[in-house]
């Protein structure tokens, strides 16, 4: 059992079946105030709390529970299931006050992430907590620290201890297209002429048919298949926003998010007004506070001056669960639960968020829809559908010069992307989808990148992750790295993954790989397994047994 499962397990003792003392219950009223006091708003006091007190105690859980008429042990399932969360039973120290993350994630630990946490838990002394945890979303800074929340790209010891000393923890705020300005640059008209009835919902859902734009979150499912499916339920229908983007190497939708967040607003209105949607919901990763920050105010700036009626928009906040990206386990988290992610049938469209018809999308998904429907499908060709090449937004990492979001030709071969947008050398192999689309070696640099095209190689590009390694580096160590992630981020409700991605991290420590093993626990897996997380797992140890045998035999 690890050291974290043992605390949880003994705060669990410590809370099972207690009543609340007085003060801790006067505690947690005060905290929550005048927010409503709903079963599915769990997370969002439990991030009251935490900001509140900086840890979440075993009384105030208690007290929780008997504010919220639910038993202890529920709100402490929930709780200890979200890794933001820092539960201390009676008793024990809290937390120091400040952590400083490291991101030890696949990009990261190219650029020597281990070493920057361990250097700086020798040297950042007491009052600070050295957490190593999993991708942050800032993989062109690599290797990244952040200070309470500010950010530290490309991190030395010496600059995470000055950042430190300088005592400013806030998340730095870019500049980026505001309200007043993208609706001055002509934002929000195609909303309104969606809303007067000028573009119709049929004619909107076949322009997007017509596209062929598909889903950019990982599974690549046509939009205007979904919105369709999803318009013929019955009301009242809703939608959810996937700003989760916890698949290592990711780092688009932030940018996005950051730079022009009316953009994917609008894309979200005018899916409300085109399906017929009564209420949103934005569940955004906890660990992008600057685009928390941009969200709460430009909601509010459009809340204030609105182009038309809007739906009701809540904003949720992650609480540090990889598989919430998962879209049945955002839900979950969404209803207050644990995200465990549901079996299918039924499918989200027919019965999602609170058991009725739901449109999930990714946030990028969202973003094209304005520009798409005012080009008209012909002008839009973001798939490279008809012969010529779209665009796609590639989060590119790793060994290359030139890091970030770039937007390139759909299809474009790694060895194009290094040579015309970000720059390389010394190419062994790369990951061309996250930790979850498998490993390929340089020799195939030059297959087009985009959907379907990698599958009779194991892999497939997902959100477009595209983190690049030299031969400095080992793929089986990259492999690995991606497989202790998907170890911790397990949800543990099937066996198969639970305790296949267990068993595989064991294998995949041994000096030399028992080959026959590993396909076996991956067979079992990739069939066996609820959800992606599961099933896409084996394709780390399959590519690196297939593409790089040389390193495990
Ligand atoms: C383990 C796992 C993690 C995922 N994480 C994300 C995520 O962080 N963001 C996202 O948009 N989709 C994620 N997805 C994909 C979603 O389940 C879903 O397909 C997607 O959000 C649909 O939106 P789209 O149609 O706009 O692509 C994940 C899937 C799996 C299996
Ligand atoms: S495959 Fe893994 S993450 Fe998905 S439901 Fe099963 S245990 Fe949970």
């Amino acid at each position: 059992m690890s050291a974290a499962q043992h605390r949880t397990l003994k705060v669990r003792s410590s809370i099972k079946g207690r009543a609340p003392d007085l003060e801790s219950l006067r505690e947690v009223r005060a905290c929550l105030g005048e927010m409503p006091r709903r079963r599915d708003l769990l997370i969002e006091y439990l991030h009251r709390l935490q900001d509140s007190f900086g840890h979440l105690a075993a009384r105030h859980l208690v007290a929780l529970a008997r504010e919220l008429r639910l038993s202890p042990t529920e709100v402490y399932e929930v709780a200890s299931f979200y890794h933001r969360f820092d539960l201390v039973r009676d008793g024990e120290a809290p937390p120091p006050p400040l952590t400083v993350r490291v991101c030890t994630s696949v990009t990261c630990s190219l650029f020597g992430a281990e070493e920057l946490a361990a250097a700086l838990e020798e040297g950042l002394g007491e009052g600070v907590r050295i957490q190593r945890g999993p991708c942050l979303g800032r993989c062109h800074g690599a290797p990244v620290a952040v200070v309470g929340e500010h950010p530290v790209d490309a991190a030395t010891p010496e600059q995470v201890a000055s950042a430190v000393a300088a005592g400013d923890f806030a998340a730095p705020i870019s500049e980026y297209i505001a309200y007043d300005r993208y609706r001055r640059e002509g934002g929000y008209r195609t909303f309104q002429r969606c809303l007067s009835g000028e573009m119709a919902p049929e004619a909107v859902l076949a322009r997007l048919e017509a596209s062929g734009l598909r889903g950019l979150g990982g599974a690549g499912f046509p939009l205007g298949r979904k919105w369709r499916i999803v318009h013929e339920q019955p009301a009242p229908r809703l939608l959810a926003v996937n700003i989760d983007e916890g698949e290592p190497g990711t780092f688009k939708d932030g940018h996005y998010l950051c730079s022009d967040p009316h953009r994917f607003l609008e894309g979200l209105l005018i899916a409300s007004c085109v399906v017929g949607i009564e209420a949103v919901t934005l569940y955004l990763r906890d660990e992008y506070p600057a685009g928390r920050a941009i969200l709460e105010r430009e909601l509010a700036a459009l809340r204030a001056d609105p182009p038309g009626r809007l739906p009701a928009i809540e904003l949720r906040r992650g609480a540090g669960a990889y598989i919430c990206g998962e879209e049945s386990a955002m839900i979950e988290s969404i209803e207050g639960k644990r995200g465990m992610p549901r079996l299918r049938p039924p499918y989200l469209a027919e019965r999602g968020l609170f058991g009725r018809p739901t449109l999930e999308h990714n946030l990028e998904s969202l973003h094209w829809v304005r520009d798409l429907l005012e080009q008209g499908a012909e002008g839009f060709d973001v798939h490279g559908l008809r012969g010529r090449k779209g665009l796609r937004s590639f989060s590119v990492s790793g060994r290359v010069t030139q890091p970030g979001v770039h937007r390139a030709p759909a299809g474009i071969t790694l060895q194009e992307l290094i040579d015309e947008y970000c720059g390389g050398h010394r190419l062994y192999g790369y990951l061309p989808g996250g930790a979850s689309g498998g490993i390929l070696p340089a020799s195939l640099a030059d297959l087009p990148l985009d959907f379907d095209t990698l599958d009779k190689y194991g892999c497939f590009i997902g959100s477009a992750a595209i983190i690049v390694f030299s031969d400095r580096d080992r793929a089986r160590d990259l492999a690995l790295n991606a497989l202790r992630f998907f170890a911790d981020e397990s949800c543990g409700q099937c066996t198969p993954c639970r305790e296949g991605t267990l068993r595989a991290r064991e294998l995949m420590e041994r000096e030399v790989w028992d080959a026959a093993l590993l396909e076996e626990l991956a067979a079992v897996m990739a069939d066996a397994s609820i959800c992606g997380l599961g099933q896409v797992a084996p394709n780390l140890w399959r590519s690196v047994l297939r593409f790089f045998p040389a390193e495990v035999s």
